[in-house]
């Protein structure tokens, strides 16, 4: 349905993971095929959107900062729209519609592509003079959930592919599953189809996302099975010809399947850098965390990946702090990302989730003592990024170029290497969405930097 309206312009702020930019993507693209705009300026917008995460306390945090920012606003220019969704929006809806009143909107993670029409509506019901603000959190069918298709990617050369959506996981600290909804999986000609759209716009790499991609196929949108595997579609869309890397997020340990290590030893599509979250190198605390796997199963894995794939570049999280952690358990965390040794690791402080089941552990930690950890392990991977991204120094990398260097840096351009690396190079506007080999001749934790050869 069009937009009914002079053209609005629209304000999206995005706070998480890559599944929230990517869902800004798909309801920016519904905007603008509605009729409306897209503005990078808040002052400018007549609607403003956030678009939240409650993964944990630190996101929240952001979130109620910028709230009251747009109260400010709103006070200022009564007419502004202001909407909060996604996850944050979906798990504490109730608090919101009471205390922030005003709020235009409140959408969940389930009713992103019916926000054109709660705009619509708020419009009409001002003109009536008789509104309030509308709460859509509501859990809306499967088969609805992936009917999209004007995406406006925000990168023109790697696109975010949605493969599924929710998790079946419960691992005891997390808000997912109860935000997001149980596992469903997209429906494969689907994901081809849009995969093949992106092909023929000259797309080069694609990231395939899920909150468990390894158990994609377990049940379908539309409740048909089709059969098939997370290494089963990898095996179809290393067909499409165009495109020629294939990145995917995240993966669960307990999923990964020796076919999944097959075709990514055997592709040269399947990007070697691989996220497998680990959360705890003690087994105790896996236990308590619901990850069903041990200390030995994680290991034993990353050994068997390391066998297959030799290049491969891995990525991990990691939670310090759960409740009961002793100092035992987390030497055993140390122990681990010491051994491993990561490319990357994102480390967080364990965030208590209301709802969730560890909230209701017993010996939940001091702050102070998760901040200690924190610091003490934060320390150790520093060294180790910086000392794994030092070996790439006079080395020779292929990079698919993305852009311009964002520092702006005159005729500095970014991409990435097939590991993931972040590459910074002196080259031309021509170089973008192409590959290039780059010579490396400085590094530093996170980022490269080289000559073109
Ligand atoms: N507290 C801290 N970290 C969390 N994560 C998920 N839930 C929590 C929590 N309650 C981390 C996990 C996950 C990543 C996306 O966020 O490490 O892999
Ligand atoms: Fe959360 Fe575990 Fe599901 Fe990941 S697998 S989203 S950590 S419940």
């Amino acid at each position: 349905m069009k937009s009914q309206l002079a053209i609005k312009k629209i304000y999206i702020k995005t706070y998480g993971c890559q599944m929230n930019f990517s869902e800004t993507e798909i309801i920016s693209g519904l905007f603008l095929s509605n009729g409306f705009e897209l503005t990078d300026s808040m002052d400018t917008a007549d609607v403003i959107i956030l678009n939240t995460c409650s993964i944990r306390d630190t996101a929240v945090n952001k979130v109620i900062g910028k709230l009251g920012q747009l109260k400010r606003l709103k006070k200022d220019n009564p007419d502004l729209i202001i909407g909060i969704g996604g996850c944050y929006a979906q798990s504490d809806s109730d608090f919101l519609k009471k205390k922030a009143n005003y709020l235009d909107f409140i959408f969940g993670t389930y009713n992103k592509l019916r926000l054109v029409d709660i705009i619509n509506k708020i419009e009409e019901s001002r003109v009536l003079d008789d509104y309030e603000t509308i709460l859509d959190v509501g859990v809306y069918p499967d088969n609805e959930q992936f009917q999209y298709k004007d995406i406006a990617y925000k990168n023109p050369v790697t696109a975010w592919v949605p493969i599924m959506r929710g998790c079946d996981n419960y691992c005891s600290y997390c808000i997912v599953p109860y935000v997001r909804g149980h596992e469903i999986s997209r429906i494969p000609s689907e994901i081809i189809t849009q995969i093949e759209g992106l092909s023929s716009q000259n797309y080069k790499e694609i990231v395939l996302l899920g909150q468990n991609v390894n158990s994609y196929g377990k049940r379908f949108a539309d409740g048909i099975d089709y059969k098939i595997t997370f290494a089963g579609l990898l095996k179809e869309l290393i067909k499409i010809d165009k495109i020629k890397r294939i990145r995917f997020i995240t993966s669960h340990p307990k999923d990964l399947t020796d076919e999944l290590i097959d075709v990514m030893s055997s592709s040269e599509k399947i990007c070697k850098s691989l996220h497998l979250p680990v959360q705890s190198g003690s087994t105790n605390v896996l236990k308590a965390m619901k990850r069903q796997y041990s200390r030995e199963y994680y290991v034993e894995l990353i050994k068997k990946l390391r066998d297959k794939i030799p290049d491969l570049a891995l990525a991990t999280d990691v939670i310090v702090g759960f409740p009961g952690e002793t100092e035992e358990d987390f030497q055993l965390t140390i122990d681990l990302i010491k051994a491993v040794r990561f490319e990357q690791a994102y480390l967080f402080r364990y965030s208590s989730r209301k709802g969730t089941a560890a909230e209701a552990l017993p010996d939940q930690l001091p702050e102070t003592l998760k901040k200690k950890r924190l610091w003490a392990l934060m320390e150790i991977q520093d060294k180790i990024t910086e000392e794994e991204s030092i070996k790439y120094l006079g080395t020779e990398v292929e990079v698919l170029v993305e852009g311009p260097d964002q520092k702006k840096n005159v005729n500095s351009f970014s991409g990435r290497t097939n590991s993931n690396k972040i590459v910074i190079f002196k080259g031309k506007k021509t170089d973008i969405g192409n590959f290039v080999r780059i010579k490396i001749t400085r590094t530093t934790p996170y980022t490269l930097f080289g000559e073109k050869l």
